[in-house]
């Protein structure tokens, strides 16, 4: 069993690390008995740019041999390819099996919807998405436009987009709504989800008596904001699920059905669960479920109401969507609030030292 040790955190701190930083840490304990999950927009990346205390906080985890996930609401990539994204920007070799995004857990829905409306992402990345868990037919609102563009005039879709990306549609019925990422155009999505959500048992053209909603619609997380580049945090797939909802409610009289998951939903976390004890024993042989898991993100509604519901130790970074200020409600107060991922990381060793005692 390996175990941090001061000696070790004084070989890291030539490296960079201040040594300073484990003073304060003069006993040793046991790498197996905790982890991490990790939230990706706000905490190691704003955009497509690495902190460089993420990559600082990783590398100390990985030469100490506590195990770690990913924990994103983000999405609209296949795991392979934003891991190996993430890979690049990080500096490590990150793997799937420590990877979790708002649209993973959709796998398991493969075997009971055939068709499907595929939502959101670029271009119809989000279709190979949901091919590669194994639903069946897989259309967007490309398909639907290019099939018959007056479903809505003022679609952005380009002649290119729809002559190389848009797929002829089946005769079979839609059985699911799936709202995989962000929607580029969420004008032209709101008609489309409406007409299929509407649509008599599921054949697209036609509508139901009083436009009862006829099949089910899953959002893959529920962010009314997220951080990236820009100066404020931008609006996310939660906004987009209030304007459908909005619209839906005035159009038929009837509030949206919807099913949500990703953070902060119970699922969310018992499926992160079972990664991380999974990961933790295929690649460092620890048995048994995790003592504590540390939960390291920038929102409260998401991250640290989350990690706070299920049991794990929350902790809110100053890198993201949070800022000094802002008001957290009750139920999304963090165990701490630290500058950044790396002072998360630092705090869980010093609680973990304290706990020992
Ligand atoms: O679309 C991504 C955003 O909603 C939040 O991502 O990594 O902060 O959970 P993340
Ligand atoms: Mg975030």
């Amino acid at each position: 069993m390996f175990s941090l040790t001061f000696s070790t955190a004084r070989a890291w701190s030539g490296r960079g690390l201040q040594s300073r930083q484990f003073q304060r840490f003069s006993s040793r304990f046991n790498s197996a008995d905790f982890a991490f999950a990790f939230d990706i927009d706000g905490v190691l990346l704003r955009g497509s740019k690495a902190f460089d205390e993420a990559k600082k906080a990783l590398q100390f985890l990985e030469n100490n041999k506590v195990p770690w996930i990913l924990l994103t609401n983000g999405g609209g990539k296949t795991e392979a390819k934003r891991v190996s994204d993430l890979s690049s920007s990080l500096g490590l070799d990150i793997s799937t099996s420590q990877f979790i995004q708002s649209h993973t857990p959709f796998r398991r829905l493969a075997d009971t919807y055939t068709k499907i409306l595929v939502v959101g992402g670029d271009g119809d990345t989000c279709r190979s998405v949901a091919e590669s868990y194994g639903f069946a037919d897989c259309a967007m609102s490309i398909d639907v436009i290019a099939a018959d563009p007056h479903t809505w005039p003022f679609h952005r879709y380009t002649p290119d987009a729809l002559a190389n990306l848009a797929r002829p549609l089946s005769a079979s019925k839609f059985d699911a709504v799936l709202v995989f990422n962000d929607p580029r155009d969420w004008g032209c999505e709101v008609q489309v989800v409406t007409d299929v959500l509407t649509s008599r048992d599921g054949v697209l053209g036609t509508k139901t008596d009083d436009l009862v909603q006829t099949m089910p619609i899953y959002f893959s997380n529920n962010d009314l904001l997220w951080a990236n580049e820009h100066k404020f945090a931008r609006f996310g797939q939660g906004a987009f699920r209030s304007s459908l909802e909005k619209v839906f409610e005035d159009y038929t009289a009837r509030k949206l059905r919807s099913v949500i998951i990703g953070k902060p939903f119970i699922f969310t976390y018992e499926y992160a669960h079972k990664v991380l004890d999974e990961f933790r024993a295929s690649r460092y042989g620890y048995a048994g479920h995790v003592k504590r898991v540390y939960m390291v993100g920038d929102n409260p509604a998401s991250d640290i109401r989350g990690g706070n519901d299920y049991g794990w130790h929350s902790i809110l970074v100053r890198t993201g969507v949070y800022k000094d200020g802002d008001v957290i409600p009750q139920g999304s107060v963090p165990k701490a609030i630290v500058e950044n991922v790396y002072e998360a990381v630092m705090h869980a060793v010093e609680n973990e030292a304290a706990s020992r005692h």
